[in-house]
């Protein structure tokens, strides 16, 4: 299986990036009125912004990228399409990274024809730039080479995904059809490069077991489903 380059974000990373777009933002000498987040990557980002800036008006708006039962939707969608009424307003819209940039491009148009802002403008933490179809008007890092930035908010969400990953593609693979808790985060920190914890580690194979794609053996015994 081909290992994935991952980096392991921690909240502290965070704190301290925010800290810096902010700083950006005010060399800037531009002033929003309001922030909007990115659901839902951007909302962590978004508080910390308006804590740095001082700004009081905070509101979201969620961009799809699957529509129901997992059809794949050609294009990115936003998922409440509510009115706000925004004209003469300055607007930060930011998300955590900009990866293609279909969420930003997404939820820009959306902002752009529905809330009629005067401005708006982008802020993330990273920028891919090799593979992004915008650049934001601030980021923080320019990542070049793609990684998958682990950040602390979909921590669980991204170990149980791994960690399904793992166990289904070696089973197509190898046969291997059983696991012990041990294998499990061996293989997860070979293939991802990372440490979640075993916090996470327990509470991904407990998520597993729920939904039915991992069976308790024994004690410490697992069986792919
Ligand atoms: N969401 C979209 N692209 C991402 C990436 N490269 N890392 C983390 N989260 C993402």
């Amino acid at each position: 299986m081909a290992k994935v380059n991952c980096k392991l974000v921690s909240w502290d990373e965070v704190v301290g990036w925010c800290r810096e777009l902010a700083l950006k933002v005010k060399a800037s000498g531009w002033r929003p009125d309001l922030v909007v987040a990115i659901a839902r990557g951007g909302y962590v980002p978004a508080r910390l912004l308006c804590d740095f800036l001082d700004i009081h008006d905070l509101v979201s708006v969620q961009v799809l990228h699957w529509g129901r039962a997992a059809e794949i939707t050609a294009k990115a969608h936003i998922k409440h399409p509510y009115t706000l009424e925004l004209s003469g307003k300055r607007v930060l819209l930011v998300d955590d990274i900009c990866d293609t940039g279909d969420s930003i491009i997404v939820a820009k148009e959306f902002i752009m024809n529905r809330w009629k802002p005067a401005e708006i403008r982008v802020a993330t933490m990273q920028w891919i730039s090799p593979v992004a179809k915008i650049k934001p008007d601030y980021y923080v890092d320019e990542v070049k080479e793609w990684i998958w930035y682990q950040y602390p908010w979909t921590r669980l969400e991204d170990t149980v995904n791994f960690i399904e990953k793992i166990i289904t593609e070696t089973k197509e693979k190898e046969g291997k059809c059983e696991w012990c808790k041990d294998d499990i985060i061996n293989a997860f920190k070979e293939y991802y490069g990372i440490d979640v914890g075993e916090h996470y580690y327990v509470l991904a194979i407990e998520k597993l077991i729920e939904e039915g794609k991992l069976e308790r053996v024994n004690e410490d015994r697992y069986r792919v489903r």
